[in-house]
């Protein structure tokens, strides 16, 4: 197997293209299964991990900041801290967190610098290379969210704001680069316009969800991606596991993140079933596992920096980060067109 590598943005950075998503971490992983899994990655050529300050999802106050503290221990023991890239996340506005910041997180100035203090103390670095925005501040299209609503008497901290923030850490050298995560168009070329304004950093990465059920990506911010440089970063490549088709005709396995967690409805209505259905056929239709094959497709759009995998055994991450060895025929893509066609982004 040999990892693949790309620019972050327009930084000095090379990122691998699998990167090492952490979110179960603390909840349906320990600490030890934690730093097996970073062991591996670094084995198989991942120099990029993904976390957040909320982290491990679902986030609750127990274990609030647990998965970059497990981090944290790992870097600590390997003194590797110049061999990883590593990206977190200050948690977006949000009335759901009783427990961070007054119960009134948001992206202005005392959020960020408290939010990335604390990260930095957890993590046991002085220094993140991507520091990224959870989610917007203000009311747009995110997490399952198609039809903008607006709302003109919304509050909101200024994107100007915001980003003068992280331009300051930047200065100070804890953050290297930013990054957005759930944004929209408008809100990446809002950000990138500002930056230029006022000499201030520019984002160099999207984090947002993409997979064979959401293909939204495609829409407006792919070309954003490709003229700015502000490359994808897919997370829930198997729409939270949905994809390998284990849940299919109802099943619910033991231990599995939808067995455990059913208020996660995103990936598992009809249309979602339906099209799944459509896609593990597919796989088994070409010998490909369906797993991979949602990976490979992932992994093989031009738009993209990195694919953000997430397991939680080990038999699952060393077939995650195989799939980057998986180029697909021209059939399967047509397969997988037809799809999409019949039934585009299902699950939002
Ligand atoms: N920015 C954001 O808002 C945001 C949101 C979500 C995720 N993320 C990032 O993206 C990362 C990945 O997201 P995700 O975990 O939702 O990714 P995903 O690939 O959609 O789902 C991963 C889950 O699917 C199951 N799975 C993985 N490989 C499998 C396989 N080969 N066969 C069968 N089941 C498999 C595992 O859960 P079970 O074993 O429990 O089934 C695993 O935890 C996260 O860790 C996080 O870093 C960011």
């Amino acid at each position: 197997m040999a990892m693949k590598y790309k620019p972050l943005g327009r930084t000095d950075l090379t990122v691998s293209q699998i990167c090492l998503g952490t979110m179960t971490w603390g909840e349906q992983n320990t600490e030890p299964d934690a730093h097996e899994q970073l062991d591996a990655a670094i084995d198989a050529g991942i120099n990029f991990i993904d976390t957040a300050e909320m982290y491990p999802v679902p986030p609750c106050a127990q274990t609030y900041g647990l998965t970059e503290t497990y981090i944290g221990t790992w870097l600590a023991k390997r003194g590797n801290r110049d061999k990883v890239i590593l990206a977190t996340k200050v948690t977006g506005r949000s009335g759901s967190f009783p427990y961070l910041r007054d119960g009134k997180p948001c992206l202005d100035r005392r959020n960020i610098e408290t939010a990335l203090n604390d990260s930095l103390k957890r993590l046991q670095t002085d220094y993140v290379d991507l520091y990224q925005l959870h989610w917007p501040d203000r009311n747009t299209n995110f997490f399952g969210q198609l039809g903008y609503q607006h709302k003109a008497d919304e509050v909101t901290v200024p994107i100007a704001e915001t980003l003068q923030v992280l331009g300051d850490l930047v200065k100070s050298g804890k953050v290297r680069h930013i990054g957005l995560s759930n944004e929209t168009p408008w809100g990446t070329m809002t950000f990138l316009c500002s930056a230029e304004q006022q000499g201030l950093p520019r984002v160099a990465s999207i984090q947002n969800p993409y997979n064979l059920l959401n293909r939204s990506f495609e829409v407006g911010l792919a070309e954003v991606a490709h003229r700015e440089d502000t490359g994808l970063l897919a997370y829930s490549p198997l729409g939270f596991g949905m994809l390998s088709g284990k849940y299919l005709h109802g099943a619910r396995p033991h231990g599995a993140r939808l067995t455990l967690f059913d208020r996660f409805t995103r990936y598992t209505h009809n249309i979602a079933q339906w099209a799944t259905q459509a896609y593990v056929e597919l796989a088994e239709k070409h010998g490909l596992d369906p797993a991979q094959m949602a990976l490979a497709f992932v992994n093989s759009r031009s738009f993209l920096t990195s694919t953000i995998i997430g397991a939680t055994s080990m038999e699952q991450l060393h077939d995650n980060i195989k799939s980057i060895d998986i180029e697909l025929s021209a059939d399967v893509i047509e397969g997988i067109e037809n799809i999409h066609r019949q039934s585009p982004n299902p699950a939002p």
